[in-house]
Formats: C-alpha cells, structure tokens, sequence
C-alpha cells in the first residue's frame, strides 16, 4: 500500500481564555492518533489554530482595554506551556485572524456565490443605540416570556429552558449597556444551505456510514425537522446566515461594505489556514497538497458543534470547489470528579497547568484519558481515585514492572549484554506480537480504551513468566547465569514490544525506554524485530514515579489553601471576574457615592429579584431605589440600616417605577457557582449624605 497522507486538526479554541481540561482532552486525543499514525510510517500535518473571530471576542478585548488583535495575542503567547506541557505535538498553530484565512474565506465566498449559493435577504434585529451596535443573543437580556424569570438571555431562559427569539423577551436590556434596544433592519448574508444541490449532497455525505452511528443519527433528524429560534420547528435544513454588521471582529465581506463573515463562517477555514501557513513556511505548495486525491482530512471536535461540521463546513467546501473532509471525530464531554460538565468558557475542577506545576507526569493524565476514550461520542469522567488506580496499578504495576524486574541483572551481571530468548519465552513473545495488528487497528479506529486494555492483558502474561522464572531466586542459584540472562533477555523483548503499543499514548517514556534499550524510535513495524542475543543495553534507570495521594489532593484544592501552586498557576480572577481595567482618580471622582440610610424597604408585587427601597441621602427627602437584593434579605431586616449608593446615576425608569440611584452589593460573577448577595454596610458613626471617597 501506497504512503497515506494525513491532515488532521482538532476543534480551534476561541482566543479569549485559556486552555481548560477539556481542550486537553480533545487535544490528546487527537495527537495519540497522530503519533500513532507517524508510526505506521503515515504522513500527517497536525494543525491548530486560535479562533480569534466574534463578538463576544470583541466584547471582551475592549472590557480588558486592548485591541481584538492585541487581546488575541496575549491569549495565544499563553498557549505553549500548555502543548508542550502535555506532549501534543501540532505541527503548526495559527490564528483564524492571520492573512492566509482572510484571503481562503473570501476566496471561498467568492466562489460560493459564483455557485449561487449566497443569497441576502433584510433581517430585523436588536440593536444597542449607545453601543450603536446590532447585539448578539447572548448580550440581550430581559424576562423570560414564559415564566417571567428576570435576566434572562436573548435566546433561551436558563430558569425554564424555554427556547425564544429575543424580540420575545419581556422588558428587554442591553447587557453591553443596560440601554433598551430597538429593533433595527439590515441585509443579511445567506449560505443557502436549503438548496436541493446542499441537500442532496449532504444527506449522502452525512449518510454513507463514515460518521459514528450516533452521530449520522443526530444529523439525520436535521434534515426532517429543524428549531427555529422563537421555538417553532419547520422542515428541511434552514438557510445560514453568515453576516454580521460592523462594529464586528472579524473578515470583511467582499463587495458588502461593513458587513462581516459571521465567526462561524471562518472558523473552520482556519484550518485550512493554519495548514498554509505551515506549508508556506516550508516553502511546499499548498495547492499542490491540497490536490493530491490521496489526501485523507480529519477534524476532531467535541459533541456540541457537530451541526457545523457535518452541515455548513462540508457543504461551503463542496461547493466552492474544494476537498471534503473524509471525517469527523466527534467525542463527549469530559467531567471531573462526578462534577459538572467543563463549560465551554471555563472549565471546572482540574486546572491543566496547576497538574504540570505540582510536578505531575502529564503521562499519567494521557494514559489515563486513553484508557477512557473509544471511538463513540459518550462523556467521560476524570475520577481522581480511578487516576490513580489505573497508574499506579496497571501503568506502572504492571508495565513498568517488567523493566525493574529484569534489566538491574542485565546491567549487573551482564554488562548489559543480552542473551538469547528462553526457549519458554518464544510463546510468550509470539502472543505479544500476534497482537500487534489488532492493536494497531484499535488505534486506527480510535478505541483506545481497548488498546490499552489488550496491552495491559499482555503484560499480565509477562508478569506471569516472571513470577514463574524468579529471577532474583535464578540468580541466587549456581550455574544458573545463562537461564538468568536469557529470561531477563524475554522479559526486555516484551517490554519492549509493549513499549511500541503504549508508545502513541506514552512518547516521552517511550523516548526514554529507547534510550536505556541503545534503539531508534520504535515504529509498528518493529514488532516484527527483535533486539538480538548480543545487544547491549543501558543502565535501568526508574522510567516512572507512582501517582502520590497528596498530589491529588493538592490538585483538587481549593486554590487559596496551595499558595506555591497557585502563584504557579493561571492568574487568579478574584470573586471570579479579572479586576477592570485601570482608571484614574478622575474617573472615580465622577461616582458620587453616599452613606445612605434605609428608611423603609418593601417587596415589590410582580418581582421576585427586586425590593423597593427609600433612602435618607441626607437631602430633605428620600429617593425611591429599585435593588436585586430579594433572594438575600427580608425589607423588615433592612429597615434602619445604613449601606452605600451611587447618588449620581442617571434615573432609571423601571417597569416598578423610577429608580433614583443604586446601592451597592458585592456578589461573585458566577452568581450561579457562589451565590450569595451582601449589601454594603458602613462602620457605625457614618451618616446620611457622607461622600464615600
Ligand atoms: O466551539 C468552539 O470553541 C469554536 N471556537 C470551535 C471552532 S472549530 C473550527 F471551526 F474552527
Ligand atoms: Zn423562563
């Protein structure tokens, strides 16, 4: 069989934080089936890339008072620590926002319109009038429609689950600026998706049997039925709209002058990019490469954005004239400790770089994700007690064992020269070899789990030939060298046939085995060779530590009790959010904020957030506040108390009535995480109308 060719990513991360445990997974994953593949003798292109693009990105650049292209920088310089941490071996990382995409979108565009498959049409939609501003979903807020939950997102109520469009929304705000938006009209570009040219070819490209079972089922509901966003369903794939209005972080549509390719839309051809752009480095052509009919493309992404992938990104290739991909590697979520899903924002539980700064072996978390992972989109779990089990018992009980066992009398006894195979090792051997095949088709189709479940099966049998030959007995017995040499001479030979199967999963320990054993790096072809009577070995140095309990300990730590780990770490965002960014005295001055006592306090009919407050600001009257505080305080326990407020913002007409200020509460910015609301009280001797400065 002729070389195959690879190229393959995984899902683009946005550049707007860092690497959680999730990413890492995905990234294992995929770079497991990699190194499997280059050691078939394959040849792959492994690409990465940041997904710089999109409003939430441009959103939180101008918070953080960069530039989108600055913030996205500062996201990608933290990506290194995290790759190399963990062995992942892309070939290339790049960034959606480098000039190969911007030239491959619009080139694709080009040609998708050429094919007529884009199409506009006028869309009406919220628009910020402060902001000035079209707003996604995501920044709208207001009551949920159908349980009247406030503060609810534009396109689904978290309290409900009801799913609407945000015009649906009751009292809606900006959540950008608290201004009410207003409906505003604009062309909108569309991919036609539901062009029976689209259809047809995607419902054999989704059908054909190369995508997982559960995957080509959950596509083939698409195509019957689809949600629309006010909840109502229609049949047969929806056109996609693929524009956004400027101000937008993004790639300028061609001809359509502030109009942009939604983040969605270039996303993927970052792949592509990030695939050029190493190829330009290396001075080959990428059109030649891209030409090559043999060529094989795989991307690796997570369960959620399947539609994309298996929809938009194969149908845009298509008809713009370009390669398909000949498959989607779609995995589950990863939980940690029974806990919640990894968000896709920030991951929970089990920080990537707090793992490497204890000194844990970033072996033992890819051992022990690929002992999880098969071929099947199902969740999986990191079980801190199952980690170190599977280790601990198998990895290095098991594996690791039979070097130690063997190797210190080679050195010793034999100046590292090996004998011959014991003539009872030869079924032995013959059994770790016979698996070779199935072993490597275990990878090829990505079911680790068994792989690596076969591979600890062999060295069961090894452990058993070394129990029954006893080596440390043979060399306490006289005349008995040759039989000592040549059993820890089967044992070396197992191991490193075992070696070669864990090798995908373990490259830096197999690195070091191919050190101590005098080797080149182990291909599967090698499991068809052996070392030979005579070959010298080095000195057996302990290839891997056992996982320590207070390793795990200290990593699920809540991260104010480990300060060492911590300064090590990610930066720590207080009460969850990154402090604003820096202002002047100036800027502070302009907040008139007053020792205010609460003269009376009520519930307000029609709310269950707000109470209603009447302030004594030292003014010779009161102020009526509207305040969010309902879920944490009684009125009758605030009645007489004093707090702080803001006695200089603007009046807010509310659907309740007027509010004339805001008094100040601190809460975490993940209300859902810690809640809690504690409203500010001053030290006793304050009064009403002292500046607060
Ligand atoms: O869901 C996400 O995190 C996206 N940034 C994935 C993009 S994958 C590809 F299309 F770029
Ligand atoms: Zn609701």
């Amino acid at each position: 069989m002729s070389q195959r060719r690879l190229f393959v990513t995984t899902a683009l991360p946005y550049a707007n934080g860092n690497f959680h445990i999730g990413h890492i997974m995905e990234y294992i994953q995929a770079d497991i089936w990699v190194r499997y593949q280059r050691m078939q003798g394959t040849e792959v292109h492994f690409v990465g890339a940041d997904d710089a693009h999109g409003a939430p990105i441009m959103i939180a650049a101008e918070k953080a008072g960069k530039t989108p292209q600055q913030f996205v920088a500062d996201i990608a310089a933290g990506r290194k620590p995290y790759l190399d941490g963990f062995h992942i071996a892309f070939d290339n990382w790049h960034s959606t926002d480098g000039p190969e995409n911007h030239a491959l979108a619009q080139q694709i565009y080009r040609d998708l319109k050429k094919a007529g498959l884009i199409a506009t049409r006028v869309v009406e939609q919220f628009f910020d009038p402060e902001k000035n501003m079209f707003l996604p979903d995501r920044f709208i807020k207001g009551e949920c429609p159908n349980c009247h939950a406030k503060d609810q997102y534009g396109d689904n109520c978290e309290v409900c689950g009801a799913v609407y469009a945000p015009t649906d929304l009751i009292n809606p705000y900006s959540a950008l600026s608290g201004a009410k938006p207003v409906l505003k009209s604009s062309e909108h570009f569309f991919f036609r998706l539901s062009d029976a040219r689209c259809v047809a070819f995607l419902e054999q490209w989704t059908q054909d049997g190369k995508l997982q079972p559960e995957v080509a089922n959950k596509v083939k509901e698409w195509f019957s039925v689809r949600t629309n966003p006010d909840g109502s369903t229609s049949e047969g794939l929806g056109d996609w709209d693929i524009s956004r209005d400027a101000p937008y972080f993004g790639i300028e549509i061609p001809d359509a002058p502030g109009k942009y390719f939604y983040v969605w839309l270039d996303a993927p051809i970052g792949y592509l990019a990030s695939l050029k752009n190493l190829l330009d480095k290396r001075g080959q052509s990428y059109d030649d490469y891209m030409a090559d009919p043999a060529l094989e493309q795989y991307h690796f992404i997570g369960k959620d954005i399947v539609t994309f992938h298996t929809l938009f990104w194969p149908a845009m290739l298509k008809f713009s004239g370009r390669k398909t991909p000949d498959n989607i590697f779609v995995h589950g979520f990863l939980t940690v400790n029974n806990g919640e899903k990894m968000s896709k924002s920030r991951g929970t539980g089990l920080d990537p770089l707090k793992y490497l700064s204890l000194g844990m072996n970033p072996e033992w978390l890819r051992y022990y994700l690929a002992a999880k992972l098969n071929a099947r989109n199902e969740d999986i779990d990191f079980n801190a007690d199952d980690f170190m089990a599977r280790v601990n018992s198998d990895l290095v009980g098991k594996y690791i064992n039979i070097a130690s066992r063997a190797a210190g009398f080679i050195a010793k006894r034999f100046g590292g020269r090996l004998g011959a195979i014991a003539p009872d090792g030869e079924g032995l051997l013959d059994l770790l070899r016979v698996q070779s095949e199935a072993i490597a088709s275990l990878f090829e189709n990505r079911d680790y789990a068994r792989a690596l479940r076969e591979t600890m099966l062999l060295a069961d049998r090894v452990n058993e030939y070394v129990d029954a030959n006893k080596p440390w007995e043979l060399a306490r017995q006289e005349g008995m060298d040759a039989r000592l040499q040549d059993v820890c001479t089967t044992c070396i030979e197992a191991f490193r046939l075992l070696t070669i199967y864990l090798k995908p999963v373990l490259p830096a320990l197999a690195a070091s085995v191919e050190a101590f054993l005098h080797i080149s790096p182990l291909s599967f072809a090698d499991a068809n060779q052996s070392l030979g009577a005579g070959h010298v070995i080095g000195d057996y140095k302990h290839l891997m530590q056992r996982v320590d309990i207070k390793q795990l300990e200290a990593l699920f730590e809540a991260p104010a009790l480990t300060e060492s780990a911590q300064s090590a770490t990610e930066s720590i965002a207080p009460g969850g959010e990154d402090i604003a960014p820096t202002i002047g005295i100036d800027d502070f001055a302009k907040i008139d904020l007053r020792i205010a006592k609460i003269v009376h306090c009520e519930a307000v009919p029609g709310s269950t957030k707000l109470l209603r407050l009447t302030l004594d600001v030292g003014e010779g009257k009161t102020r009526n506040v509207f305040s969010g505080i309902a879920s944490a305080y009684q009125p009758e326990d605030l009645i007489g108390q004093f707090t702080v407020m803001v006695a200089n913002l603007a009046p807010r007409k509310m659907k309740f009535g007027l509010s004339e200020g805001m008094v100040l509460a601190a809460s975490h910015a993940d209300e859902k995480a810690q809640p809690g609301i504690y409203v500010l009280h001053p030290w006793p001797g304050a009064e009403p109308g002292m500046r607060v400065r």
